[in-house]
C-alpha cells in the first residue's frame, strides 16, 4: 500500500462491482478509508467492503438508491457519521439504456427517463449533498462515458446527452467550488468488460473498435488509476477538466 491518501475518506457510488469495485480498491490502496453505494447488490457489496478491509482500511457498504434524489442527504449524512469527514467523491453509479433509436415505437420511455434520474438527477443530488461538508482541498470526480464527447453509433441518445451533461454541471461546480480548492473533474472511460457492457456490447456496430486508435476495451484498473490520481494531492490543479480514457475514441 501506498499512503498517498492516508487520513482521507472517500465515497464512491456504485462501488459493489464493476468500475466502482476497482475504483473502491485503487483508493484504498492508497490508504482512504471508502465507503460504497449499491442497489441490488448487498452480497456483492459486502464482499468488496470485506476486501478493502483486508488492505488495512475502514469501508462501509450503503444501499442508497441513486435514483431517488431524497437519498442523496442522508447518503452524505451516513458517510460522515461513521468517518467523521468527507473528503472525496466518486460518482461513478449509473445504468445504460441503449440499443433502440428515439423514433422505434418500441422505446421504452420510462426506462429512459429512470436513466436519467439516476445518471444525472442522481449525480446532481449527490454533489450538492456533498459540496457543503467536503473539506478544504476536496474532490469531487464523476465517471462520464466517451460518448459524453462523441455518439459514434446509434441507440443511445439519452444515455450520451446524460455523460454530457454531467460535463456542463462538473464545469460550473468546479467554478464555484475553486475558492475552497475542491476540485471538480469528469473521467470519460472507454468500453469495459463489466455487466454494463455485457447488456450492450452485442448492440455496438463490429466496426465500432476500428474507430479507436488502440483496438481493445479499457481494463476498469486503466481507468481507476486515472480516478485516483485526480483524488491525490499531485492533481490540485486540475479542475473543470475532462479526462478521456478510451484508447483514442474521441482522437
Ligand atoms: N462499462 C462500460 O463500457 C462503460 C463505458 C463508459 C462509461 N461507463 C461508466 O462507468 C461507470 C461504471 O459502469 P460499470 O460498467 O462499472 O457499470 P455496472 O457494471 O453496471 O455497475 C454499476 C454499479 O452502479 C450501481 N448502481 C446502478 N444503479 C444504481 C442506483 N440507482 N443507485 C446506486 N447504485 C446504482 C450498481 O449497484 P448494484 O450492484 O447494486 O446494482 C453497480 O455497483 C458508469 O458511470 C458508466 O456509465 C461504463
Amino acid at each position: 500500500m501506498n499512503n498517498s491518501l492516508a487520513g482521507k475518506v472517500a465515497l464512491v457510488t456504485g462501488g459493489s462491482r464493476g468500475l466502482g469495485a476497482a475504483i473502491a480498491a485503487a483508493l484504498a490502496q492508497q490508504g482512504a478509508s471508502v465507503a460504497i453505494t449499491y442497489v441490488a447488490s448487498a452480497e456483492k457489496a459486502a464482499a468488496v467492503v470485506a476486501k478493502l478491509e483486508k488492505t488495512g482500511v475502514s469501508a462501509l457498504a450503503i444501499r442508497s438508491d441513486q435514483g431517488d434524489p431524497a437519498s442523496a442527504g442522508r447518503l452524505i449524512d451516513q458517510v460522515v457519521a461513521r468517518f467523521g469527514r468527507l473528503d472525496i467523491v466518486v460518482n461513478n453509479a449509473a445504468l445504460a439504456i441503449q440499443g433502440k433509436r428515439i423514433d422505434d415505437p418500441e422505446i421504452d420511455n420510462a426506462a429512459l427517463d429512470r436513466q436519467w434520474q439516476v445518471n444525472v438527477l442522481g449525480v446532481v443530488a449527490t454533489i450538492r449533498a456533498a459540496a457543503p461538508r467536503l473539506t478544504e482541498g476536496g474532490r469531487i470526480i464523476s465517471v462520464g462515458s466517451g460518448l459524453g464527447s462523441r455518439v459514434g453509433f446509434a441507440g443511445t441518445t439519452d444515455y450520451a446527452a446524460g455523460k454530457a451533461a454531467i460535463v456542463g454541471y462538473t464545469k460550473g461546480a468546479a467554478r464555484d467550488l475553486g475558492p475552497r480548492n475542491i476540485t471538480v473533474n469528469v473521467v470519460q472511460p472507454g468500453v469495459m468488460a463489466t455487466d454494463m457492457a455485457a447488456g450492450s456490447a452485442d448492440k455496438l456496430p463490429p466496426s465500432f473498435m476500428d474507430t479507436h486508435a488502440i483496438n481493445r476495451f479499457a481494463t476498469v484498473e486503466e481507468v481507476a488509476a486515472v480516478i485516483t490520481f485526480l483524488a491525490g494531492p499531485d492533481a490540485g490543479y486540475i479542475t473543470g477538466s475532462v479526462v478521456d480514457v478510451n484508447g483514442g475514441f474521441t482522437a
